[in-house]
């Protein structure tokens, strides 16, 4: 049930950005509002902006921004809802149409959060028992001291059915709390058996220290190799990344991303405490995010197989857009970084960190992959399409030093590559003018907004209306000018004319908040927005500058729906045309 705006607004109202940001940044004081290092992204010099008078923030480094809200959701992990929760908690609001149930929905939370944590350390006392002299075995056999066992909490979970329903229904824990966490399932007969049995396990654990999930792994016998938790109230897949709670205290800026929960644990042991890995998922984008708030760097150390390679493809992307710098590693003559770090040791793998391939040494050896290099005919393939992709590296020294190594490994003469390499550049070059000289028609493309999802079909009316926003959500005697002039309908941009619409309603009602606002909005849109206001440069003339905006837009309007009737009537005159 999506919650009253009546109810956001008030909570947004109720809770001081700049008191709830102050609880996690240390703010300073400047012009109208407050600035500090922004919690989402490395950085030394601040450039995270928090307006008290329009209740956002907005970081000119990363591009986030957004409400009181959205600050929470991001800085705590938190999804929508749970992120209202939380600071109605703080506001002493409770939450509508729940009547007692957010303390409910709150204090399972927490049950479950216990339960996991006796899960934990069950598991952990069986595998230091004589029952668990196998797994403790197993797990000492594969490398791992036990310090590093003790400190990431493994434990081992026994063959029986109901060891640990049985011993966390002793507790009190009740059958419902123990289904909810994922630690057991439910057989026909409506009885609980386990959902792990005969596991070394593996607790997953949050930045804030909880245990939320397990995963499990086979050590003998048939059956998946690992068994990890669902999803549950307190443990979501693709928001969390094994030992981030370790990594995130790493000293420098660079995390290291691996496949398995081995691979991490071996890193940690070797002293490489940045590592971390995805719950055994494809990477996503919120774990992106996440690795961002501590690094400036990932370095990509998957397996060393096909799929791990194609995986490390994908997530470069991933993270790049969400900021990251990104390198990959390639494990020679290994598998996983577990098992390099076992037979080379973790100088040999501290030389690899340091030293792992650059963007396009790796975009090559992709390519390279492709083709049998002993076969002329392939071999030649290969060169074409190295060239056309090194004609696409920016830097010219760059460009020198890849054709040069391709050159090399063919034993072809470096002349001839760097030839080739010309060719494709001057063919690439000409396609590029092409495209910029349809470009230079089109002039305001550069505003298009970074955020997916977003695109401005008329480029030259949505700057105006962007600009036309950042003065009528800061003057209201200008807002009810604009009104005057301009409807909702006259904007080019939906996303725009709808917060327009929104602010002329608030009006209406009572006051204008920009943060209120913001509350209907989708994340990519709400920090838009707060870019869009940030950015405003105040003017002499307001109203004149306002009325200006008014004019563009009105005639991009007009001329529009000209183009639309132009459109029209060629069409017409084609069908013509082929009739006569
Ligand atoms: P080891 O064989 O113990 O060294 O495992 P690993 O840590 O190297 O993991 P591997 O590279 O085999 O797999 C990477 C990750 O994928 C694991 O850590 C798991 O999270 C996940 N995974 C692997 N096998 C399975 C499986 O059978 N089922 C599920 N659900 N996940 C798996
Ligand atoms: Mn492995």
């Amino acid at each position: 049930m999506p919650l009253p705006q009546s109810f956001l607004d008030e909570l947004i109202f109720r809770s001081d950005i700049v008191e709830i940001v102050s609880r996690y940044v240390s703010l300073k004081r400047s012009g109208s509002g407050y600035v500090g290092l922004c919690p989402f992204h490395n950085e030394k010099t601040p450039s995270f902006h928090v307006s008290a008078d329009k209740q956002f923030y907005h970081c000119f480094g990363c591009g986030e921004g957004g409400n009181v809200i959205s600050f929470i959701m991001k800085e705590e992990n938190l999804p929508f809802v749970e992120a209202v929760r939380f600071l109605a908690d703080l506001a002493g609001m409770t939450m509508p149409e729940e009547d007692g149930g957010a303390d409910k929905a709150r204090q399972h939370r927490d049950r479950l959060l216990h339960l996991n944590r006796e899960a934990a350390r069950f598991y952990h006392e069986q595998l230091m028992s004589e029952e668990g002299r196998g797994a403790l075995q197993y797990l000492l056999d594969r490398g791992l001291s036990r310090k590093t066992i003790t400190s990431f909490g493994l434990g081992y979970a026994h063959p029986d059915w109901d060891r640990l329903t049985k011993a966390m229904l002793e507790k009190g824990y009740t059958k419902y709390e123990l289904e909810d966490a994922w630690l057991a399932k439910k057989n026909r007969s409506g009885g609980l058996y386990d959902a792990f049995r005969d596991r070394v396990m593996f607790p997953i654990i949050d930045i804030r220290g909880n245990v939320i999930a397990f995963g499990g792994r086979i050590t003998h016998g048939d059956g998946p190799k690992y068994l990890n938790s669902g999803d549950t109230p307190v443990f979501s897949k693709s928001r969390n990344l094994f030992a981030m709670n370790f990594a995130k205290k790493t000293k420098g800026k660079r995390l290291i991303l691996a496949e398995g929960y081995m691979d991490v644990i071996a890193l940690h042991q070797a002293g490489f405490d940045c590592a971390v890995a995805s719950l055994g998922t494809a990477l996503t984008p919120d774990q992106c995010r996440l690795m961002g708030r501590y690094a400036e760097e990932v370095v990509i150390s998957y397996d060393s197989d096909a799929a791990g390679q194609r995986a490390a493809q994908r997530a470069i992307d991933l993270l790049n857009s969400a900021g990251l710098q990104v390198k990959v590693l390639k494990i020679p003559g290994a598998k996983d970084p577990d098992e390099y770090i076992k037979s080379n040791g973790r100088e040999a793998f501290a030389l690899l960190l340091d030293n792992p391939q650059s963007d396009s040494e790796y975009r090559l050896a992709v390519i390279k992959a492709k083709y049998d290099l002993d076969v002329d005919a392939q071999k030649i393939q290969y060169l074409k399409e190295a060239a056309e992709y090194i004609a696409t590296v920016a830097s010219p020294v760059e460009r020198e030093i890849v054709s040069h190594m391709v050159a090399q490994e063919t034993g072809i003469a470096s002349t001839v590559m760097a030839a080739e390499v010309k060719r494709a550049f001057t063919a690439r070059s000409r396609r590029e003018k092409k495209k910029s000289d349809a470009a230079a028609l089109q002039p305001v493309r550069a505003v298009q907004p970074k955020e997916q999802g977003l695109r401005y079909k008329n480029p030259r009316s949505a700057v105006c209306e962007e600009k036309l926003l950042a003065i009528v959500l800061e003057d209201r005697a200008l807002l009810e000018r604009a009104e005057e002039l301009l409807t909702p309908e006259d904007f080019s941009s939906d996303f725009l004319g709808n917060i327009y619409r929104k602010a002329l309603d608030a009006a209406r009602t009572g006051d204008v908040s920009v943060a209120a606002l913001m509350a209907g909005l989708e994340e990519n849109e709400a920090r838009h927005l707060t870019g869009v206001l940030s950015g405003r440069v105040v003017s002499q003339d307001e109203r004149r500058e306002l009325e200006d905006y008014i004019r563009v837009i009105k005639e991009e309007k007009a001329r529009s729906s000209m183009d639309g009737d132009r459109r029209l009537l060629e069409i017409l005159n084609q069908k013509r045309e082929r009739k006569g």
